[in-house]
């Protein structure tokens, strides 16, 4: 169950960090990556808190961004734009020219027509862009199909047909530094063995295919992936950043000359989060009893979005008699359901909830939605 100090006289909702949790899940991943000689691009749409970002950036991670404002906020952040990498679908020329002209690490490109762009405007500025390509392996993450992202019908990645027409622009073009392949299966990966053997499989045929063609791999880019165990937090809070790496390490193969990237998200700030809320009204329907608290998917979307599951505890009662609610927000949707069929400690108005594993994902899927005020962030650290 969360501890919270000074819990009761905090104003709802905020998102609780615990920043003890936050640093040991970030000491773990980055000494498990030096371990298994891995360099790590944080996941920046995961979350984007500056304060979670900075131990980050003195821990030596650098970022993994979708659009031209996660590459200029990172910049902003104090990120060396070494340590930035740009993937995305539709990267507009205005968000090209924010990664050209910062000089960084690599564009993910995802397409034949994202290629030639970013080589005609590099050609414009007189200038070279570093460029790794993602390839669509066509691999079935075995996740929530909303957060599937490898498969042939998926929109990512340079279908594999392209392959060989991408090659020949990066021949012909002497704005293009070729730095190696980027992939990306999904999310919230569970059945870590098998499915990123089967990415490292069809990631190391690609990989071959390049090299065969005279063109070296240099950085070999794993995507993200971890998940972690939304139903039990506290058995769990550290994902087993160990495992994920010794399995890419085994079955991808590699020369010395070669690295692995990968682009944790949700695995590094999902446990460390919560989102605290107080209950506005206990309400009886006419099969079920309703908790209705004051925070729902303008806050966190993952229920309403994907059906997603968040541990909900109730921090406040004391009671030892429990029973089951259907527990709520108070957005004009029926969809706005935080959890189904949970039990509670009897439960009143006033009490205080904890939606756990919320760190990933929920304040930065966050929106406005019915005029709301979005929660604050509060932080471990800020209350001792
Ligand atoms: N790399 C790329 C290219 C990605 O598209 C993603 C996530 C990641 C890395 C980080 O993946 P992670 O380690 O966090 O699994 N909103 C959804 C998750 C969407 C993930 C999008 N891409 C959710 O709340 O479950």
């Amino acid at each position: 169950m969360l501890k919270i100090r000074n819990l009761t006289s905090l104003q709802t909702p905020f998102w609780y960090y615990d920043m003890d949790l936050f640093r040991r899940t970030v000491d773990e991943a980055a000494g498990a990556a030096r371990r298994w000689g891995i360099v790590i691009h944080y996941s920046i749409k995961a979350n984007s808190e500056p304060r979670l970002l900075s131990y980050m950036r003195q821990q030596g991670l650098g970022v993994d961004c979708v659009s031209g404002n996660e590459v200029a906020f990172a910049l902003e952040q104090g990120f060396e734009p070494s340590k930035i990498v740009f993937a995305g679908v539709g990267k507009t020329d205005e968000e090209l020219l924010t990664g050209l002209c910062a000089g960084i690490a690599s564009f993910n490109c995802e397409s034949v027509e994202e290629v030639e762009r970013l080589s005609e405007l590099a050609s414009a500025l007189d200038l070279k862009a570093n460029v790794s390509l993602r390839v669509n392996p066509d691999v079935d993450a075995h996740t929530h199909k909303f957060i599937t992202t490898g498969l042939e019908t998926d929109k990512f990645g340079i279908p594999r047909r392209d392959v060989d027409r991408v090659i020949a622009l990066l021949r012909g073009s002497d704005r293009l530094n070729f730095k190696g392949l980027h992939f990306h299966v999904g999310s919230q990966i569970l059945d870590v063995e098998s499915v990123f053997s089967a990415e490292c499989q069809s990631a190391g045929e690609i990989v071959s295919h390049f090299e065969s063609e005279g063109l070296h791999v240099r950085n070999i880019d794993l995507g993200g992936g971890l998940g972690i165990d939304y139903y039990e937090p506290d058995l769990h809070p550290v994902p087993d950043f160990d495992l994920w790496f010794r399995v890419l390490r085994s079955q991808i193969r590699c020369s010395p000359d070669q690295e692995i990237h990968v682009e944790p998200g949700r695995s590094l700030v999902g446990q460390c989060g919560s989102l605290v809320s107080r209950v506005i009204f206990v309400k009886r329907g006419e099969s079920r009893i309703f908790v209705v608290a004051d925070t729902g998917l303008n806050d966190l979307l993952r229920p309403a979005l994907y059906g997603a599951y968040h541990k909900v505890e109730n921090l406040t009662s004391t009671a030892s008699e429990t029973a089951t609610y259907e527990i709520v927000g108070p957005i004009c949707e029926s969809s706005d359901i935080i959890g189904e069929d949970r039990v509670l400690p009897l439960t009143s108005r006033g009490d205080v909830l904890a939606i756990r594993s919320a760190g990933a994902y929920g304040a930065a899927m966050s929106s406005h939605y019915n005029m709301r005020t979005p929660a604050r962030a509060v932080f471990s650290d800020d209350l001792k």
